[in-house]
């Protein structure tokens, strides 16, 4: 019987490898887990549940239910919960004074999930966009948000949340400077063990929108000279890379313990090349946006649901993410088999 010569056929069979679930298994580069999950999660100061229109399957939690949540983080073994506030339009001001409300929606959120569960993480945004009537994360002064001026309103939210419990602070307003004044203000207070996970590399996204609609921060402002219509003065530019590397340097530098980049999905770039610069625990937010698309297409039929999530999960870890803070960790979680 004659043969083929060799070269007639592949000289590397890389399906082999792929010829069974349990080769598939042994060979797996990246695994994702309930532990890689923060669980994004929406309050408000009234009771019940209340729908979000354009996120699907997300409801803004009263703070009982949001208590009953961290047991369920628990159970389902989400490390780590965290809490945007969805503030009545009447208590919102220009200062956002209510962000530093010690007795306020975030603070008593905080005190009630540490209580209900206190084995689960619990991390606040400090930024004042939940608070100000114009929907801005910092204050403005003639069409100009004011770094230095914001930084010391973001210290007084940063310590009310803190003293409530909240174990990891997570700056998402991206002024220069916050994450040191943070540090100092927490070592001053003798609040040294709180940590901060710096939203370092955060950009200008359209990602955000159904965000604002969680969170009832509306439009942003007509797009005047007094009233600024985005927040590309201080979010990141989409078009950038190397930024991003110096602004997580800079936060480093200051004392942040963790970083964040954010969107997730469409900057999964940005996190393999922080990850790798850095080597330090680097994690990704998979916003609103990103959740309202999957919902939209699976809804539609258009995309299997459960598999959509959990790659798009999965596609954080394999880009070197520690972790995702994800609207979908609940389900996740239970997808995969908490
Ligand atoms: C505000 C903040 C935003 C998000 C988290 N914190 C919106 C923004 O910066 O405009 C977005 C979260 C999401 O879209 O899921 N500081």
């Amino acid at each position: 019987m004659t043969r083929a010569p060799l070269a007639a056929y592949p000289a590397l069979r890389l399906r082999r490898l792929r010829q069974a679930d349990w080769i598939r298994r042994l060979v797996r580069e990246t695994v994702l887990t309930p532990a890689d999950l923060i669980w994004s999660m929406v309050v408000h100061e009234g009771e019940g549940e209340i729908r979000v229109a354009s996120m699907p399957g997300v409801t803004r939690l009263s703070v009982k239910d949001a208590a009953q949540a961290a047991k369920e983080a628990k159970a389902l073994g989400i490390p780590a919960i965290a809490v945007f506030p969805h503030i009545d339009g009447a208590k919102k001001d220009a200062r956002g004074s209510r962000a530093a409300d010690p007795n306020g929606l975030v603070c008593n959120a905080v005190k009630a999930m540490k209580d209900a569960a206190p084995e689960v993480g619990i991390m606040c945004d400090v930024a004042l966009d939940p608070f100000t009537d114009h929907g801005h994360d910092g204050l403005i002064e003639g069409g100009r948000i004011l770094n230095d001026a914001t930084i010391e309103a973001l210290v007084a939210q940063a310590l009310v949340q803190a003293k409530a419990g909240c174990d990891i602070l997570a700056p998402s307003d991206m002024m220069d400077g916050r994450v040191g004044a943070l540090r100092s203000a927490l070592e001053a207070e003798g609040l040294q063990d709180v940590m901060i996970m710096s939203y370092a590399a955060k950009y200008a996204s359209a990602f955000y929108g159904p965000y604002r609609d969680a969170i009832g921060s509306g439009k942003l402002g007509t797009g005047s000279v007094d009233n600024p219509g985005d927040k590309k003065t201080y979010q990141m530019d989409p078009a950038n890379t190397d930024e991003a590397l110096r602004e997580v340097a800079l936060d480093i530098a200051e004392g942040a313990d963790m970083v964040m980049v954010k969107p997730g999905l469409p900057y999964l770039d940005i996190v393999r090349r922080v990850v790798d610069e850095f080597a330090l625990p680097t994690f990704a937010f998979q916003v609103s946006g990103e959740y309202a698309m999957l919902m939209a297409a699976a809804q539609n039929g258009w995309l299997d649901e459960e598999r959509a999530i959990l790659e798009s999960l999965g596609a954080f870890k394999r880009a070197g993410a520690a972790g995702v803070i994800t609207y979908f960790a609940p389900r996740a979680a239970r997808l995969l088999g908490a």
